[in-house]
């Protein structure tokens, strides 16, 4: 059976750093009060006019290209994963491709948040599986630093997510008989949604849902025009246009739904904890992957944590601690690798691969 690997993998984040103390200037907030409810020390925000989503996706994945050694003409199929798009539409995945001069294949968009990569990664997988492409390449990029509010009402969330790219070619594995090369690849993805709670954590507008939503926080009124489209100077004026996120409540869930999908993906392949090299757990909250870990039992060794340095980039989280994690030597051939994601949505997922 065919199974995808990851042949090359990729990162760029952008050259501006900005740390806790310089949030504080701007709002009401302090370095300790981040670094004790998040771990975050300090995240990149992207550069206007140099850095967009698509530029840094394309950024990373020239190096996954390289490090994979293929050309953009190898390339035959694109997968795009972010929640923060150059363009309401088209999407990233076409720009990204024009921009690597890559004609007339087909190019995906997925935005499922903070469980993107790991979406696309199970995409990517089915098609490598049943033969019909052989070079995916895959993008995660997020410019968050763009659309946050900066002022004292936004603290909660502006605080967090920081923007970056990370990349992967997935081609089929070639098994060359050399001992255990059957057995690498992407064993297994598991994907979850419930959107019972979908406000919980969400950017409402821009949308199309004119005078209907769910949301009983902010009930639209109905003689008023209400959805993104209609840009108004009241909607301005409005949070609505900033990502919402009710923190308290995506924690609880996050740290339930972490250990579960990844323990699921370990039965899946009669696994245990103990089998597992590494974690790369999308970077939320470091009180989050800690609890995770504690739940796991699962040695400091065994998770890699990188929010401190970059925040929560989403989508990028994950390809860009994986792509830390591999260049710091921490990703060796043969290690089980698990993947694993919560957001919003809620989505959940995890992968596991025999790197
Ligand atoms: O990747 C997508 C998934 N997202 C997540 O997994 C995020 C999950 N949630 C979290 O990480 C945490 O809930 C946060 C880091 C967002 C917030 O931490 P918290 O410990 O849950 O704080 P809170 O929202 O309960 O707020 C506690 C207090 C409040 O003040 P009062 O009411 O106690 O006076 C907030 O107003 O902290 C205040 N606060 C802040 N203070 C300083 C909220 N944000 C800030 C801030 N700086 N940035």
């Amino acid at each position: 059976m065919l199974r995808a690997r990851i042949a090359g993998i990729g990162m760029y984040v952008p050259k501006n750093v900005v740390t806790n103390n310089d949030l504080a200037r701007v709002m009401d907030t302090s370095d300790e009060w981040i670094q004790e409810r998040t771990g975050i020390k300090e995240r990149r925000y992207a550069t206007p006019f140099e850095d967009t989503t698509t530029t840094m996706g394309v950024e990373a994945a020239r190096v996954a290209m390289e490090r994979a050694g293929v050309a953009a003409n190898d390339i035959d199929f694109i997968i795009f994963s972010t929640i923060s798009p150059d363009y309401y539409f088209p999407g990233c995945g076409v720009l990204a491709q024009r921009a690597l001069g890559i004609t007339e294949i087909g190019a995906l968009d997925i935005r499922n948040q903070c469980s993107g990569f790991i979406y696309a990664l199970s995409v990517a997988d089915q098609f490598i599986k049943t033969g019909m492409y052989k070079n995916i390449l895959l993008m995660a990029s997020e410019t968050h630093s763009y659309g946050l509010d900066f002022s004292n009402r936004g603290r909660n969330v502006s605080v967090i997510f920081g923007d970056g790219a990370g990349a992967v070619v997935l081609q089929p594995i070639i098994s060359d008989g050399s001992p255990g090369s059957a057995s690498r690849g992407i064993l297994s993805t598991h994907l979850h949604s419930d959107g019972s709670q979908a406000e919980i954590l969400s950017m409402i507008n821009p949308g199309f849902h004119v005078g209907k939503f769910v949301p009983e926080k902010k009930p639209a009124k109905p003689d008023q025009p209400y959805g993104g489209l209609f840009i108004t100077k009241e909607l301005l004026e409005k949070e609505d246009i900033y990502p919402f996120m009710d923190g308290q409540s995506v924690f609880k869930k996050a740290i339930v739904k972490f250990p579960e999908v990844i323990l699921e993906a370990l039965k899946a392949n009669n696994l245990q904890v103990s089998d597992i090299n590494l974690v790369i757990p999308h970077q939320a909250n470091l009180r989050i992957s800690q609890m995770m870990q504690h739940q796991l039992k699962l040695r400091n060794d065994q998770v890699y944590n990188n929010i401190q340095k970059y925040g929560n980039t989403t989508a990028a989280s994950i390809p860009i601690a994986l792509c830390e994690a591999w260049e710091n030597g921490k990703v060796k051939d043969n290690d089980l690798i698990c993947l694993a994601a919560f957001g919003s949505g809620f989505t959940w997922a995890s992968a596991l691969m025999r790197w």
